[in-house]
């Protein structure tokens, strides 16, 4: 446990993603590759949590708990609905979220693009298209104009390594078939060659896909900066706490050099890096060793290991050498005391990597609510809030009371 606070100013927050939460995200990219036949996603988004409508409900929440920060994102399919046609009324919604933080003290933590965007811009190929780049930083330019200058901070891009780190998990075969199965069924429905989306890909196509996605983030960035020099830039990257067993260190260091190498060498170059870890995973020199039969296992089937987060920090700066902000962190289950045995513990480890020199500005707990898990639909819980699926009703979870205490003592043995 905790013994010490952390720095003042410190940033306490919980995250959401747009279409995770909002509901009827009709011009994106993954509500088409939802309602395709076949289909990967286990359910359809539909009405997520309502956020679109009950969003203050949601600011509100996190501020109750004590939080200083809230992570969520702009859907860009919302605000472009057609190719170079913005929407004023959807640029002010966003705008209200971010006003409506600020005056309940929340930094508003702001993801230009996680994962979805719009369906126009899979039909021309998604990050694949050449012009990807340039359209993206036309989008971010725009958001940034309308209220960059109230943010704290800006993720450009969620996770581009999500695909990559995919490949080196055990996924049934027949995910990888049902996904190229759904983008075939996204290119018949939609009348184009190649509809692509960010977080259903092809193995074949994922370092394209990276090559576009770090294009994007320049100039995403660029774009930023251009109307908003202050404001700092980062993107967020799936890290797992990649660990050796025994004497052979090879297939993990393989593992980070495919991973993240590309993008923690980008991360150097800007003002922060987010850091999103959810398990430790140990390899030998054969490849992963599996859990030993009866470790406790988060809904995902890996370890339960609050030490993880900690470690997935501790790599990031050694190798990116840049603030680091966790933009998620979390676990995977249906139960509660779980999660409220697996905070605390995370939070001390990464205060311990505070104190080996680590500059870290925040912590984003992943999620505030019971949200649309992509491909695995209503089916896996990662909130510190439960949501009704009838009603939209927000119930907050033992483990939410747990993080309060936390944050409300700034970190502190509560
Ligand atoms: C993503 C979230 C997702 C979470 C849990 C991250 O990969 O950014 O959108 O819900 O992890 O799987």
């Amino acid at each position: 446990m905790t013994v010490h606070p952390f720095p003042d100013g410190f940033l306490w927050g919980a995250a959401t993603a747009g279409h995770q939460v909002e509901g009827n995200n009709t011009n994106s990219d993954t509500w088409f590759a939802e309602h395709v036949e076949p289909t990967v996603f286990m359910d359809v988004s539909g009405d997520a949590c309502d956020s679109y409508n009950r969003w203050e409900e949601d600011v509100d929440l996190a501020a109750s708990l004590g939080l200083n920060a809230y992570r969520f994102s702009v859907e860009w399919a919302r605000v472009e609905p057609e190719e170079g046609l913005f929407d004023d009324d959807e640029l002010g919604h966003y705008e209200g979220i971010v006003d409506r933080c600020r005056e309940l003290g929340l930094s508003p933590i702001v993801t230009f693009n996680h994962f979805t965007a719009p369906h126009w811009f899979a039909m021309r190929g998604g990050w694949l298209d050449p012009d990807a780049p340039a359209l993206f930083a036309r989008y971010c330019r725009v958001v940034a104009d309308r209220f960059g200058d109230r943010i704290g901070f800006a993720v450009t891009l969620n996770e581009p390594n999500i695909t990559r780190m995919l490949t080196w998990m055990d996924l049934p075969p027949f995910v990888r078939e049902l996904e190229a199965a759904t983008l075939e069924a996204c290119n018949v429905h939609a009348g184009v060659p190649r509809y692509r989306l960010s977080n259903v890909m092809l193995p074949e196509e994922i370092e394209e896909f990276a090559e576009g996605m770090e294009a994007g983030h320049r100039a995403g960035k660029a774009a930023i900066k251009e109307v908003c020099p202050d404001l700092p830039v980062g993107l967020s990257i799936a890290v797992m706490d990649d660990r050796v067993v025994g004497d052979d260190s090879s297939v993990r260091d393989r593992k980070r050099v495919e991973c993240y190498g590309r993008w923690l060498g980008l991360a150097r170059e800007d003002d922060f890096v987010g850091v999103q870890n959810y398990e430790a995973i140990p390899y030998d020199g054969a490849g992963e060793v599996k859990p030993d039969p009866g470790v406790p296992l988060n809904s995902m089937g890996s370890a339960i290991d609050p030490t993880s987060l900690a470690g997935a920090v501790r790599y990031v700066h050694d190798e990116a050498g840049v603030p680091i902000m966790v933009t998620e962190h979390g676990l995977c289950h249906e139960d509660d005391s779980l999660r409220v045995g697996f905070i605390p513990p995370a939070i001390a480890g990464l205060r311990e990597v505070m104190d080996e020199g680590v500059p870290v500005i925040g912590y984003m707990h992943w999620s505030l609510l019971d949200n649309f898990e992509w491909i695995f639909g209503y089916s896996k819980h990662y909130g510190i809030v439960a949501v009704d699926r009838s009603t939209f009703e927000r119930t907050p979870k033992p483990s939410a009371a747990v993080y309060s205490a936390i944050v409300r003592a700034n970190g502190a043995e509560g």
